[in-house]
């Protein structure tokens, strides 16, 4: 049953477009579309085909975000911006990031059709990089956006060696053109993010949407460990510098000081061991951390004590190291102001409200260095994403939809 919310706000055309754009992945059969490959190229195209159709004035930026405008009662007004990602993670679900993307675009066909222009203008960002995939650092496009991206990021390599800067060329991107897509904070009156709650909490509460309150920070690190390879038939047991047995004792190290704090997660989510071979001893390994909470000195404290405690590890096993920090992330609070208009826009549509602090990192994160932001999260069946499994109804598509609308018709 296709939900149709008043004149052209579709629930449907929404989730065909999600389907649509899963279908620009490098992976054959399932889902992975990280920054600046030919498949987000194919995807933002997609994307700026749509915010034309929905009446808006498109095109990619410096950095491969598509950016989307839509003018307010006169050409030049400050604008609410609406957005999330067109990147995903490996194995991705659908909806993760690209739900914010095509329901914002939804809402401003809706608005377009019935001819309402607004006291200010809207833009829709789909941006190129939040997850980080490609070049370990994460929020790529939306830092550009907030004039917080760091030309340094420029030198990062992904998996092949290729820099970041020549992977901007091959797009057709100038890194030199990048410091000049940054906002200022008189062109932004605030950020608006729907996204798929990414958690259980909705579901076991029957809520179609939450209102988010703050954003957890986060820490990310690359640890290298180096130790000797040598032959796995004669060098015994206690003559090794096995650099992968170490890393399985770091990883086991961070599980558990993770689980020492209820409001603490942290996750060892990649690792490469050189040479790779069964029967030679990993002789260099590389593997990530990353550390998510709600408080930041929380977060700082037990990256401190995972650093030391890798050093013991490392000491104790005859092992080099290096813990080079990837990036980190303070706490980013959702604005009051925006979250009273959200759960207004909520209980406008008959729902109840109910705030939630999202455990994953959003756009919104660095759009909070120029604007105030806020968001909305919509139901995910089984709290299930960064997973194949990632689903959502089209009724919850609905509902999450017509909040955002009445959201941007009233914001103030
Ligand atoms: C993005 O999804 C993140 O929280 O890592
Ligand atoms: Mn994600
Ligand atoms: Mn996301």
């Amino acid at each position: 049953m296709a939900y149709i919310i008043g004149r052209m706000l579709s629930a449907d055309r929404i989730l065909e477009r999600c389907e649509s754009l899963a279908q620009h992945s490098e992976l054959p059969g399932g889902l992975t579309r990280v920054f600046l490959s030919p498949q987000a190229r194919a995807a933002s195209d997609k994307v700026l085909g749509w915010m034309r159709e929905a009446g808006m004035q498109a095109k990619l930026d410096a950095i491969g975000n598509a950016v989307g405008r839509y003018e307010g009662e006169r050409p030049g007004l400050p604008c609410l911006m609406l957005g999330s990602h067109l990147d995903t993670v490996r194995d991705a679900g659908k909806y993760d990031g690209m739900l914010g993307v095509l329901t914002a675009i939804e809402c401003v066909s809706f608005l377009n059709a019935n001819n309402n222009r607004l006291p200010f203008a809207i833009e829709v960002i789909g941006f190129g990089d939040e997850e980080g995939v490609r070049f370990g650092t994460t929020l790529l496009g939306s830092r550009a956006v907030a004039g917080t991206f760091d030309q340094k990021a420029l030198s990062a390599t992904d998996a092949t060696g290729k820099t970041m800067a020549q992977a901007l060329i091959e797009f057709g991107l100038d890194p030199q053109a990048i410091p000049k897509i940054a906002r200022k904070k008189s062109d932004v009156l605030a950020y608006a993010e729907l996204h798929i709650e990414q958690g259980p909490v909705l579901e076991s509460e029957g809520l179609a949407v939450g209102v988010v309150t703050a954003i957890n920070g986060f820490s990310r690190l690359r640890v290298t460990l180096r130790g000797v390879a040598g032959h796995a038939g004669t060098v015994p047991m206690n003559l090794r510098r096995d650099a992968l047995a170490g890393t399985a004792e770091c990883v086991v190290v961070v599980e558990r000081i993770a689980k020492e704090n209820p409001e603490l997660v942290g996750t060892v989510g990649r690792i490469e061991a050189k040479p790779g071979a069964i029967n030679v001893i990993p002789g260099e390994v590389m593997f990530t951390v990353d550390v998510r909470a709600p408080n930041d000195p929380l977060r700082e404290q037990a990256v401190a004590t995972m650093r030391s405690q890798i050093a013991r590890i490392c000491k104790a096993r005859g092992l080099q190291h290096e813990i080079e920090n990837l990036q980190d992330f303070g706490v980013t609070a959702c604005a009051p102001r925006l979250i009273a208009q959200m759960e207004r826009a909520v209980e406008s549509e008959g729902m109840r409200v109910r705030r939630l602090p999202s455990g994953a990192g959003h756009d919104g994160m660095a759009l909070g260095a120029i604007t105030e932001i806020c968001m909305l999260f919509v139901r995910c069946k089984g709290g299930i994403s960064h997973n194949p499994l990632e689903s959502i109804t089209e009724a919850d598509a609905a509902a999450g939809a017509r909040v955002l609308e009445r959201f941007i018709e009233r914001f103030k």
